[in-house]
């Protein structure tokens, strides 16, 4: 289906995936979205199953099209869009949610060129997680955190830091173990804790993944003055901390969350993706997919994304298969 006119409704209907109150993602009729000004409308070829994505299904309201990321071609271009720059272009986008459908429409601040070299599918595996864990990886080096925890280690997220990371600082990966020891060893952790291994173990730094009471075994894993990065929520799981367990020891506990880094440092964050982009199509960036579905498929896919025998990305391509 080809869409060249957003002024106009297009009557065809596009196939996405929406939440429900059974939280097993639906695959269900949509309207094409129509790009608002400084938006553009892409077809989407590819689309990764986030942490994020799992996460979102698990409490979104009713028909919420879900969907962080996704690869896919430039076919409309709201108003005060460079529509000679964009249309037709392959691209990589950012979304606030939708871009688990055929077509949706996306900030045209928050799209990349999609190197030639990089096929869409790994595309869409890159912004989020690797940005992620680049700009983590700055902040330990501000903090000069040689000793780091990290919760929710085996996902695509805690992989990433260890690939970029590991080489430079020690990394104690927590996981809550089976299959995914083995895993985390063959990609370079040789320090796999278990969560009830924390109580005797001290860390100049903790980047939160799991969320829930990980959050608050790993404050308490700190020594004097650490810091933990509030970064994700796996185990979807409301998050306490103890103020008492901030005082202790001195400690500090930093937020983070990528979308607020590129509102607030768009060109470093925007031109960070550029180079992560660059380097997955020169295969400097290692990106692992496990399963790939197509978009009628999408609930398994979900089903796979939060299980605990997966193995790198799940990528939901073709998306019209
Ligand atoms: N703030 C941001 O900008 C940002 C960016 C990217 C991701 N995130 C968030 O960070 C988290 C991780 O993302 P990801 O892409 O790495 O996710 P992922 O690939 O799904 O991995 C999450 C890991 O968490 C662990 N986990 C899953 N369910 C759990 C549970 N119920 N209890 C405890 N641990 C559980 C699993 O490890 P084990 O089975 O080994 O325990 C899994 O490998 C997500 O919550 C995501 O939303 C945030």
């Amino acid at each position: 289906v080809r869409v060249t006119r957003p002024q106009k409704r297009a009557t065809v209907r596009s196939v996405c995936v929406d939440a429900n109150p059974s939280h097993r993602p639906c695959v269900r009729d949509a309207v094409v979205p129509i790009p608002g000004p400084g938006q553009v409308l892409l077809a989407v070829e590819a689309a990764s199953v986030e942490g994020g994505d799992v996460l979102e299904a698990s409490r979104a309201r009713v028909a919420t099209i879900l969907g962080y990321q996704c690869a896919g071609r430039v076919v409309a271009c709201g108003a005060e869009v460079d529509e000679a720059a964009l249309l037709g272009r392959d691209v990589v986008a950012l979304v606030s949610g939708g871009a688990h459908a055929e077509y949706v429409a996306a900030p045209a601040a928050s799209i990349w060129l999609r190197p030639a070299a990089l096929p869409p599918e790994i595309a869409t595996c890159v912004p989020i997680v690797h940005a992620t864990a680049a700009l983590l990886v700055e902040r330990l080096d501000a903090l000069d955190a040689r000793e780091i925890l990290v919760t929710g280690a085996s996902g695509a997220v805690g992989a990433a830091l260890l690939e970029r990371d590991r080489a430079r600082r020690r990394y104690a990966c927590a996981t809550r173990g089976g299959e995914r020891v083995a895993w985390l060893r063959s990609h370079g952790a040789d320090d796999v804790v278990a969560y009830d291994e924390l109580a005797s173990r001290r860390f100049d730094a903790v980047v939160d993944l799991a969320g829930g009471p990980y959050a608050e075994q790993g404050l308490r894993a700190l020594s004097y003055r650490g810091t933990l990065f509030l970064v994700g929520n796996a185990a979807q799981r409301t998050t306490q901390l103890a103020t008492s367990a901030v005082m202790h020891e001195n400690r500090r506990v930093e937020g983070f969350h990528l979308r607020y880094a590129l509102r607030h440092e768009y060109a470093r964050v925007h031109a960070l993706i550029v180079e992560l982009l660059e380097a997955a199509a020169g295969e400097r960036l290692r990106i692992e997919i496990d399963r790939r579905y197509p978009l009628p498929h999408a609930a398994e896919a979900y089903a796979r994304a939060a299980s605990t025998e997966r193995r790198g990305r799940v990528v939901l391509s073709p998306i019209s298969g």
